[in-house]
């Protein structure tokens, strides 16, 4: 077993990394009509009028490059000045340059068009902010069976889902997992008290785009459940193999098929993993001792525009072609 490190001091370079470069967003005053859209789409409320009545980066922020602001953005007037990379210290992953997708060809090399899969799963993003429509309970039944019929390791299907639509239940597990934040929020915020979470998290919680989301969250700026008119919660069961990657996979599913249907949906664990500790809470979700709460995914309809490509880390490809002795890896 790996020896756990004893002081603040040694743990320091993961507990508040250095060398994060946080995104920054440029705007173009020209076509800007200073509607908002971009301000209110950023999941972590990086973004302010300034003066003019023109989008500006706040200080402080931590901008994940995610591009929800662009994809809101009616009048294409934003665009990315700096990607979110880390320089150095514990969280230097080697973040590459992004690039938008790469245009379709057919079979032959000849320029083609997107067909319908690809453009769900190109376009759809993460939709946070929701009509009070409810979605119907036919449309939900498709969204819950493509979860079902998703592959897993040697057929095990280890899943069980939990739709919750009564918007007061709703409010009730809104309230009671913001409280379980705002809880958290000041033991991250604190170098003796951070000590704590190590060892009962992975250190991945300790990523600065996490620990931010976990400031938003607590500030309320990020409602845990994003406002939306039904929450999908995913449990595995203890016994079954690989309940992450599989229930990953399932959630997916649903998550393309709820765009298909013209649905929004978006994922949330600041939602779903807290519910392992608060077992009563997790019985009446329907999830017994022997199950796990893997995630969650909420749906709705978007209330504005909130799909279209962005630009992502790109790590070049390596590939052993029939004839050729040594990889080639991209450029
Ligand atoms: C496993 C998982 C958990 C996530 N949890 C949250 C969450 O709790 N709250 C949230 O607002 N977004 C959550 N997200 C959404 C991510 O922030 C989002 O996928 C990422 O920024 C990329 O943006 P996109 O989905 O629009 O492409 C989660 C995504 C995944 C895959
Ligand atoms: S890229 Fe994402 S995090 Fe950054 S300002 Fe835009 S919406 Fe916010
Ligand atoms: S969404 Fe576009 S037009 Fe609207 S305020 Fe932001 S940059 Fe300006």
């Amino acid at each position: 077993m790996e020896e756990k490190a004893k002081s603040f001091e040694e743990l320091k370079p993961m507990l508040r990394p250095t060398g994060v470069e946080p995104g920054i967003m440029k705007v173009d005053p020209e076509k800007c009509t200073s509607c908002g859209l971009c301000i209110q789409n950023c999941p972590f409320k990086c973004l302010e009028m300034d003066e003019d009545e023109h989008p500006k980066m706040k200080s402080g922020c931590v901008c994940i490059s995610c591009s929800n602001c662009i994809v809101a953005c009616p009048v294409d007037a934003l665009s990315i000045e700096r990607v979110y990379t880390v320089k150095g210290g514990f969280f230097d992953t080697e973040t590459p340059a992004v690039k938008m997708p790469m245009p379709p060809k057919d079979a032959d090399g000849t320029p083609a068009e997107w067909n319908e899969v690809e453009r769900v799963v190109l376009e759809r993003r993460s939709v946070r902010h929701y009509k009070k429509k409810p979605v119907p309970e036919p449309l939900l039944t498709r969204v819950l069976e493509a979860g079902r019929f998703a592959p897993s390791g040697g057929n095990h299907q280890p899943w069980k889902f939990t739709v919750v639509t009564d918007p007061e239940f709703i409010a009730e597990l809104e309230a009671t997992l913001h409280g379980f934040w705002s809880g958290v929020y000041p033991v991250f915020n604190n170098d003796e008290t951070v000590m704590n979470m190590v060892g009962v998290v992975e250190t991945g919680v300790f990523d600065p785009r996490t620990q931010y989301g976990i400031r938003c969250i607590a500030l309320k700026e990020l409602p845990v459940y994003l406002g939306a008119p039904v929450i999908v919660y995913m449990g595995a069961h203890t016994k079954l193999n690989n309940p992450a990657l599989t229930i990953g996979i399932c959630g997916q599913n649903m998550n393309i098929v709820a765009n298909s249907l013209g649905l929004g949906a978006c994922w949330t664990n600041f939602g779903a993993v807290p519910l392992n500790a608060m077992p009563e809470l997790k019985q009446r979700l329907g999830f017994g001792e022997e199950w796990t709460v893997v995630t969650a995914l909420v749906l709705g309809y978007p209330k504005f525009k909130q799909f279209g490509m962005v630009a992502r880390h790109y790590r070049p490809v390596t590939w052993f072609r029939p004839g050729t002795k040594t990889p080639q890896t991209e450029k």
